[in-house]
């Protein structure tokens, strides 16, 4: 069969797709408030309770709020054309799908495997991190574990032996999230609620507390604030503007998770009104609570304090309460929790209209009768991810998650563009606005973005590109739907565009 490689998916077939229902398809449970309680869980994470004092530490000193400004400013031009996409093709696939009803079938595959670096190695980072903040919670309260929560192992890699330290947190955490997915989709969104009213208002006390605070030391938080743009120290990224665009780098992880909303588009009731509201209304939430947790916290502490595991945690023992401490700790607890439950949630669905297509292997698209979730793949997914969670470095994880995240994001925004011209009276309920100009914008930002990160994550990144070439090559072309509908002609893909 001679193979398209830029066949592009027709937009009635998705949306036939996406509008089949019964037991074999998944279950349509979720309301708008699900969907931004949705965005919260998966955004509110490991990036606030901990990046924001290394990056303001390194790199940009106070002025560390104006990198949430930046990172902020250029997730809501991506939000944006996620939002018009999501509105107008409503599936699980989210930015795989989007790809592939514009740019055709291999950009969608790369897209695709991109994702699994931004939802299954996203969750596997937040683990560990979730994993060192339950092992601080005990250890404050004075509890010693019976046990070594990360054992080492001695494992032997091409004949060179080394030794792993297994994350027992974070596997367990991992073990009890998939049981969770796979249980139901509505069990696992009150789930998520509960995480996300925890740590909100966690942050809420943060914030109460640090302005009473700020109330009778004022002198105090204004000596911290100066200088607000600390001096350059010579190098690029060491203060400065330069050091507040690298601090924006670094602190987007704390905004990955917005897109996964996309992912819940099969489980939404009225998706085409409600996905644009969880996109954008849980972002706009979260950029501003950080800009104000950020602000509050340069102010509590000198910004040269703050490169330590728990930074908010610290802020809240400046103000002199223990309990804001435990508090903290807690939030951070419950918030990683949710993230780790969205990011796998979207990475089965993702694989889930993958396999659909034909595009992955065929197990991924099995539905549970009665549960109504791909219960194969949350299985396959998690597992994946507690095998990368127990024995992957964290640091490593965190900025191939970034890469993947904005390769995604740079072509959801010009498919929006290019969906603007090759089919411009499709029906949008969400329209981005100034189009070109705010994909161009989204564009520019995601790639400058993705070029502020370090030699080691692009290798990384190189790897796992031809790895999923691979896999595309000797698989997924072969069993594509979209390549037999053309090779057969058929009318399953009536209106497909071949480019290649
Ligand atoms: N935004 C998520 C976090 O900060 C990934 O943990």
């Amino acid at each position: 069969m001679a193979t398209r490689l830029f066949a592009t998916k027709p937009i009635s077939t998705i949306l036939a797709e996406a509008s089949e229902a019964g037991e074999h398809t998944l279950k349509r449970a979720l309301g708008p408030i699900n969907l931004i309680t949705l965005g919260i869980g998966a955004i509110i994470g490991a990036g606030i309770f901990v990046l924001t004092g290394t990056a303001a530490a390194q790199f940009a000193g106070p002025a560390i709020v104006l990198s949430f400004v930046i990172a902020g400013v250029g997730c809501v031009f991506a939000g944006l054309c996620y939002s018009e996409f999501a509105s107008m093709i409503p599936i699980a696939g989210s930015a795989y799908t989007y790809g592939y009803a514009t740019m055709g079938e291999l950009v969608a595959w790369i897209i695709g495997w991109a994702l699994v670096l931004e939802y299954a190695f996203g969750a596997a980072t937040v683990a560990v991190g979730w994993s060192g903040y339950v092992t601080s919670l005990l250890g404050s309260f004075g509890m010693k574990l019976p046990f070594n929560p990360t054992p080492s192992l001695s494992l032997s890699f091409f004949g060179h032996p080394y030794a792993a330290h297994v994350d027992i947190f974070a596997l367990s955490a991992i073990i009890v999230i998939t049981i969770i997915l796979v249980v139901g989709v509505r069990e696992s969104a009150n789930f998520n609620s509960g995480a996300v009213i925890v740590k909100v208002s966690v942050l809420l006390i943060f914030i109460g507390l640090a302005i009473v605070f700020a109330f009778g030391h004022w002198h105090h938080m204004v000596a911290n604030w100066h200088p607000f743009i600390p001096k350059n120290l010579g190098h690029f990224g060491e203060f400065g503007w330069s050091g507040i665009m690298r601090a924006a780098g670094v602190v987007f992880f704390a905004y990955i998770g917005f897109d996964a909303v996309s992912t819940a588009a099969q489980e939404a009731k009225n998706p085409q009104r409600d996905l644009p509201f969880g996109i954008l209304g849980s972002l706009i939430i979260c950029t501003i609570l950080y800009i104000i947790v950020s602000g509050l916290l340069t102010g509590l502490k000198s910004y040269t304090t703050l490169n330590v595991a728990a930074p908010v945690a610290d802020g809240a023992a400046a103000i002199g309460v223990q309990w804001g401490v435990w508090l903290i700790d807690l939030g951070a607890i419950a918030g990683l929790a949710s993230v780790m439950l969205v990011m796998l949630l979207g990475q089965s669905r993702v694989l889930y209209t993958m396999s659909h297509d034909g595009l992955f292997w065929n197990w991924a698209c099995k539905i549970h009768p009665r549960f109504r979730t791909p219960y194969i793949t949350s299985i396959a997914v998690g597992t994946f991810v507690a095998f990368l969670a127990a024995f992957f470095p964290i640091a490593f994880l965190g900025e191939l998650v970034s890469l993947g995240t904005l390769l995604a994001f740079t072509i959801v925004c010009l498919g929006v563009w290019v969906m603007r011209m090759k089919q411009p009276d499709l029906p949008r309920p969400f329209r981005t606005p100034w189009v070109p100009l705010v994909p161009i914008c989204g564009m520019v930002v995601s790639l400058a973005l993705m070029l502020s990160l370090d030699a080691p994550a692009w290798i990384g990144f190189g790897i796992w590109l031809v790895v999923g070439q691979i896999i595309y090559f000797t698989y997924s072309r072969k069993h594509s739907r979209v390549q037999k509908a053309l090779a057969e002609g058929s009318a399953q893909a009536p209106d497909a565009v071949v480019r290649g």
